[in-house]
């Protein structure tokens, strides 16, 4: 392990082996350190750096200082209609901002940075969460059922890539062609819970001693599990190509399709199935480290959910042309796809009931599910008659961090002061 002893131990070791001096070496300066070294030993005087300039390192300088020359001062990466003109809440636009958007402030889209604050003040690492039960009651051959192992496997065998998937979508597709820094700020930060999220599961099988090769495989070995994330990847290929650009109504529309697809159908109704049987398990007071480390990450999936949803309604807003008849049609069908995958997921992993659900039921909460997006997204229902049967649900997703749901223990995470420089 790190410590400061080492590293003085270090230092001392590489004053030893202080570079030996150019010919015309000058006189040490009287206040340079002395290196603690043996008495027989010849010490080399410290010198400056001044003294030890070759003349390949002047050119060096040089190099450096006709670099900074010929530095464009261009403000970003971006082409700029207005240059670096300061920027006024009027030129802010969801996509296709040619204003500058290195400047945060001021702000246009208020909802985009507050969620960016709800996300920070709700931060939760993996390892706060005491596992301990959970690996008695995994290596007890009595301590799960048949049934509830599958939905356990399954369960970490789909969120343990989904959650990368999205990552990726998010950096190599969403974030350039968002053209917004307050949604940008929001989607760095959605983009490192990701990476908990995906750190979570990981944290889960290797806490709970699983095969990892057999967990990370089951997106391309599973079949329920393969087709949601082949689902999802159809959605992130038109625009993760570096070559592509909004602009168009049919790119403007590609790039609705994408948000759609992830926000609303990937972290909107893929994840409904896996989250609702594992905190039912939860709720029996088995596996509950697992079942609160899904408790936190479904409380960021709404709040990511929700962000999606008020992206793609302001994209319409701005853009009245690209939400047409034909292109509603489209997205309801989207929806209806991805219920329907979903609907397969549950009938896999539940094939009979269990945990006080069955695929009847899951199949009854898909389908509110289903017309709550649509409604969401201002499209009509698609199923009549259908109401939600695990109400307790939405009770888990509003609980704040103090309460305790499952009852392991929690550390409140430190926000500062866990550096002391004295
Ligand atoms: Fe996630
Ligand atoms: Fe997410």
């Amino acid at each position: 392990m790190f410590n400061w002893d080492d590293y003085n131990k270090e230092e001392k070791a590489e004053q030893k082996q202080a570079p030996k001096a150019p010919p015309k070496q000058p006189e040490a300066k009287a206040e340079a350190p002395k290196p603690a070294v043996e008495p027989q030993q010849a010490v080399e005087p410290q010198a400056t750096s001044e003294e030890y300039i070759e003349p390949e390192a002047l050119d060096n300088v040089a190099k450096a200082q006709a670099s900074l020359e010929n530095l464009d001062v261009a403000p970003g990466l971006e082409e700029l209609e207005m240059g670096a003109a300061r920027i006024e809440v009027d030129d802010k636009k969801m996509i296709n901002c040619r204003a500058d958007l290195n400047q945060l402030v001021p702000f246009k889209y208020d909802w985009a940075w507050q969620k960016y604050l709800d996300g920070c003040s709700n931060h939760w690492m993996p390892q706060e969460i005491n596992m301990t039960k959970d690996v008695a009651t995994w290596k007890d051959p009595n301590g799960l059922t048949d049934d509830e192992r599958k939905i356990v496997m399954r369960s970490l065998g789909y969120f343990s890539t989904a959650d990368s998937l999205v990552a990726n979508n998010l950096v190599l597709a969403i974030y350039r062609l968002i053209t917004n820094p307050e949604c940008r700020q929001y989607i760095l930060r959605q983009a490192f819970e990701e990476a908990i999220h995906t750190h979570a599961y990981q944290y889960c099988v290797e806490s709970l001693g699983m095969d990892e090769a057999e967990v990370f495989n089951m997106y391309r070995e599973v079949p329920s599990i393969a087709k949601k994330a082949a689902w999802s990847i159809k959605h992130t290929q038109g625009i993760s190509n570096p070559a592509f650009t909004t602009g168009t109504p049919e790119s403007d529309q590609e790039l609705l399709r994408n948000l759609i697809g992830f926000y609303c159908v990937t972290e909107g109704i893929f994840f409904y199935c896996g989250f609702t049987q594992i905190l039912s398990m939860g709720r029996r007071n088995k596996m509950t480290g697992v079942a609160e480390q899904f408790q936190y990450i479904l409380r960021d999936e709404s709040m990511h959910l929700n962000f999606g949803v008020d992206i793609i309604n302001q994209i319409k807003m701005e853009n009245p042309h690209l939400w047409t008849e034909e292109f509603q049609q489209e997205v309801i069908q989207m929806i209806l796809e991805g219920t329907q995958l979903e609907i397969e997921y549950a009938r896999d992993t539940m094939p009979r009931g269990v945990l006080g659900m069955n695929a009847n039921m899951m199949e009854e909460y898909l389908q509110f599910i289903c017309n709550r997006r649509l409604a969401q997204l201002g499209l009509p229902a698609q199923f009549k008659n259908v109401s939600n049967p695990f109400p307790w649900m939405s009770e888990i997703m509003d609980l704040k961090k103090e309460k305790n749901f499952f009852e392991t223990r929690v550390i409140e995470y430190q926000t500062g002061g866990a550096l002391s420089w004295d």
